[in-house]
């Protein structure tokens, strides 16, 4: 392995290691109470649009994921540093499973 190489590797498990420091280990549930319901009460209208239409505006989940990441207008972008790419995935079960 190149000395450089050998750096790459690091720097991505130093990475790896610095995003499980910042899991908060919250469930999609927990996450969705957090950061989502104070716009989206139970998943209906309130500050924000209803989530009912959800699965047709993003059908896939990473289109979902994009949009979450990016944010739109006022509806506030989701970093890393809030939601980690492991509890992202546990959100979007969450939403993926929400009854209207
Ligand atoms: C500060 C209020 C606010 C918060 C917090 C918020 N949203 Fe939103 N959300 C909005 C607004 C406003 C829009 C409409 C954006 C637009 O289209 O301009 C929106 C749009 C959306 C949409 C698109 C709905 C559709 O069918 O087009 C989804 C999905 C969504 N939000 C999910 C979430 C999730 C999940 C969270 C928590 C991580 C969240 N929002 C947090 C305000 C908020």
């Amino acid at each position: 392995m190149t000395e450089e190489m050998r750096r790459i590797n690091e720097t991505n498990q130093a990475e790896h290691v610095r995003e499980a420091g910042r899991s908060t280990n919250l469930t999609g549930e927990q996450l969705f109470i957090r950061s989502c319901n104070t716009c989206h009460p139970g998943g209906s209208k309130g500050f924000g649009p209803t989530l009912e239409n959800m699965g047709k505006d993003f059908p896939t989940d990473a289109s979902l994921r994009a949009f979450l990441r990016k944010g739109k207008g006022t509806m506030p972008a989701q970093t890393k540093d809030t939601i980690n790419d492991a509890e992202l995935t546990e959100l979007i079960t969450y939403l993926r499973n929400m009854t209207f």
